[in-house]
């Protein structure tokens, strides 16, 4: 199980209301505490943050923000000591617009090799005035910016499939990929034990960049839908070749090198391409995370996982939650709850059902308290580019990235070391008091305590391994699939109880359960004789 820290709202150790790496050394105990395999560190590199570091201006350093290549080196050691593995997140789709090799392609003329790194080209119509093509940008508006040249006069186009502020590498060009040759070597020198690789189905557009057949549905979404933007097959050779260089330091040193991809793709078999025995080790499988509440939804995923990903003989990499999506305890609550109704007991039973899965489980940071979504935040306090680009508050994701409570009753609730009067960067909700760690650890009916005794179990029971699961036959509204010779993992997705399918106490379960009984929205594991 791998935890995401998403370093600026973990903790503050500099009193400037922003986590940071330091911040991250010192929650180091309380992960190993909660019984991580690893930990995912969102982007700390230099970056204007017009995307909170998904937007890099320099891929081998430390934002000042965030401190220094030392401090970085301090949380390697820390977390090797407490035998905490570290995944980077790498941007290889594109950059930050302030990337010296974005300013260089500006300042170069159009057909330069400067301007090769990137996806410049003519515009359409009279003067040039129109986008190269129809494509839409993932967080709104069009795909391309049209800039000034040299001389001041209106020029070429650039593609971002994100924000303006994104340019898109092109992979074509041979100084791109050799780029993240020495970024992936600089931190894997440095000790890394792999990577995070943000948007992988990215990097390599068709080739001659012709219209999308359906611009409108790519509007509608922000998955990647287009399907000349995005799972190019030439991908698949930058991963081959990705893994090959982790697995030369592996060589050297026995230490696995992990290489986790964020893949949205239409279906569980192209998924399952990703994860082919020569390239990535893991991908997100994000179905499980937009599957609705429902025992039939969460049954086909699952089903479809194990037959197309884990069938191939690959791991399923499991999520539920991350820094882009509604919190979880709000996403099944209805209506939307303050944390402690329906659900909170779902999101409880889901991750128990997350845990007894075969592959590998993420989870984001905050999870594990059970936090609500912030839904309330005022329009002037929203930093997302998705809310600036549309106008809309559909699709903002400031309100699962709210800065984690530690301690105490009132706001920064531990977050921040800061004097008094410095605020955490998002505003916490008062009612983030009930929620603070130091509660969590004291109250052995928490989400915390949950998942840590869901992990430890999942350590120590080889039924919880590597292998397969057999569904048993159930009411409708239950499931319940056996690991290994004779875990059982049941949930009920219905308000009413049902009846247990092993009698007998459960040895963990999501919420009280009465021997015999599966009462609703609550999940258990049994050892059963079946
Ligand atoms: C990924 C990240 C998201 C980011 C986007 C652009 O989807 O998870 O946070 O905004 O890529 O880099």
């Amino acid at each position: 199980m791998i935890y995401q820290v998403y370093v600026r709202s973990f903790l503050d150790s500099t009193g400037d209301g922003i986590g940071d790496l330091a911040g991250v050394r010192a929650g180091l105990p309380y992960l190993k505490k909660l019984g991580v395999d690893g930990i995912w560190l969102s982007p700390f590199y230099p970056s204007p943050q017009h995307d909170h570091g998904y937007d890099v201006a320099d891929y081998c350093d430390v934002d000042p923000l965030f401190g220094d290549l030392a401090e970085f080196d301090l949380l390697m050691t820390a977390a090797r000591r407490l035998g905490i593995r570290v995944l980077l997140d790498i941007v290889p789709n594109h950059c930050s617009s302030e990337h010296p090799w974005f300013r260089e392609a500006l300042a170069s003329p159009p057909g330069s090799p400067a301007r090769a790194r990137f996806h410049f080209a003519d515009g359409r119509g009279p003067d040039g005035a129109e986008p190269p093509n129809n494509w839409h940008a993932m967080f709104g508006g069009p795909a391309w910016t049209r800039i000034a040249e040299t001389d001041g006069r209106p020029g070429q186009w650039y593609l971002h499939m994100f924000t303006p502020e994104q340019p898109d590498w092109n992979w074509r060009d041979a100084e791109v990929p050799a780029q993240f040759d020495r970024v992936l070597r600089f931190w894997l020198d440095r000790g890394v034990d792999g990577f995070r690789i943000d948007v992988a189905a990215g990097l390599f557009k068709h080739p001659e960049l012709p219209d999308s057949p359906d611009p409108e549905a790519d509007a509608r979404t922000r998955d990647s839908v287009n399907p000349l933007a995005w799972n190019q097959p030439e991908v698949h050779d930058v991963w081959r070749h990705w893994r090959s260089v982790c697995e030369e330091y592996t060589a050297r040193d026995g230490r696995e090198r992990l290489l986790v991809g964020e893949v949205s793709v239409p279906s569980a078999r192209e998924h399952a391409l990703y994860v082919r025995p020569d390239e990535l080790q893991q991908a997100f499988f994000f179905d499980l995370l937009s599957a609705p509440w429902d025992a039939d939804a969460f049954r086909k995923v699952v089903s479809e996982a194990m037959q197309d990903i884990a069938g191939t003989g690959s791991t399923v990499t499991w999520v539920l939650n991350n820094h882009d999506q509604v919190r979880t305890v709000t996403r099944y609550g209805e209506p939307a709850t303050d944390g402690s109704g329906l659900g909170a007991a779902r999101a409880r039973a889901a991750a128990l059902l997350m845990l007894a899965l075969p592959g590998a489980a993420y989870v984001y940071q905050g999870e594990e308290l059970g936090l609500p979504e912030v839904v309330d935040l005022p329009d002037d306090v929203l930093t997302d580019p998705i809310f600036r680009r549309t106008g809309s508050r559909a699709r903002v994701r400031d309100g699962c990235r709210v800065p984690l409570p530690w301690s105490g009753q009132v706001s920064p609730f531990g977050f921040t070391s800061g004097a008094e009067g410095v605020r955490p960067w998002l505003p916490q909700p008062e009612y983030f008091a009930e929620y603070a760690t130091d509660r969590a650890l004291a109250d052995t009916r928490s989400f915390w305590h949950l998942y840590r005794d869901g992990l430890q179990l999942r350590r120590e029971l080889p039924q919880l391994g590597e292998g397969d699961l057999r569904w048993l036959d159930t009411p409708p509204g239950v499931l319940a699939f056996v690991r290994g010779d004779g875990l059982v993992c049941a949930v009920n997705f219905a308000t009413a109880p049902a009846t247990a399918p092993v009698p007998g106490t459960p040895l963990l379960a999501s919420g009280p359960c009465p021997p015999g009984v599966l009462p609703g929205s609550t999940a258990a594991w049994w050892i059963g004789d079946l």
